[in-house]
């Protein structure tokens, strides 16, 4: 009985650790979702390649920490995103998303191109 309540807190702790690992990790599929359900695609396209009124975000996005700070103070054309509507997390997920995206094929190795 003694083990059992020893091992009690010790267990909780990798629980803890466990999900809070699972927290922090991005997700890019969860990103997808929230880039469509917070509106970002209809700016910037929906692999964030650029469009008519946004910026080409991907492939190759800006690092985290840029580009939260943008999304959240952004004062131009695009409306700025408070963590309110759009948490931390969601926006790790977003931009693991569009580091997801490849680049595209260089022309240079396509040989049809290339003749
Ligand atoms: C109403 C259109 C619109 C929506 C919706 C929108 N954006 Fe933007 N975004 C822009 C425009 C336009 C720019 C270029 C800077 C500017 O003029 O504000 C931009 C710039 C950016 C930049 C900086 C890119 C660079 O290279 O400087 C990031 C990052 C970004 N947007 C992320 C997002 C994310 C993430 C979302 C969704 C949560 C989103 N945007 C939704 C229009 C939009």
């Amino acid at each position: 009985m003694r083990g059992v309540l020893g091992l009690g807190p010790a267990v909780l702790a990798a629980g803890l650790l466990l999900s809070s690992g699972g927290a922090i990790a991005a997700s890019a599929e969860k990103g997808k979702a929230a880039f469509i359900q917070h509106g970002c695609w209809q700016c910037h396209g929906t692999e964030g390649q650029g469009g008519q009124a946004g910026a080409r975000l991907a492939p190759e996005p800006m690092p985290l920490e840029t580009f939260t700070a943008f999304v959240r103070t952004s004062n131009r054309t695009m409306p700025p995103y408070p963590e309110a509507v759009l948490s931390n997390e969601d926006l790790a997920d977003i931009h693991a998303y569009l580091q997801a995206i490849p680049k595209r094929a260089d022309y240079k190795d396509i040989p049809l191109l290339n003749q």
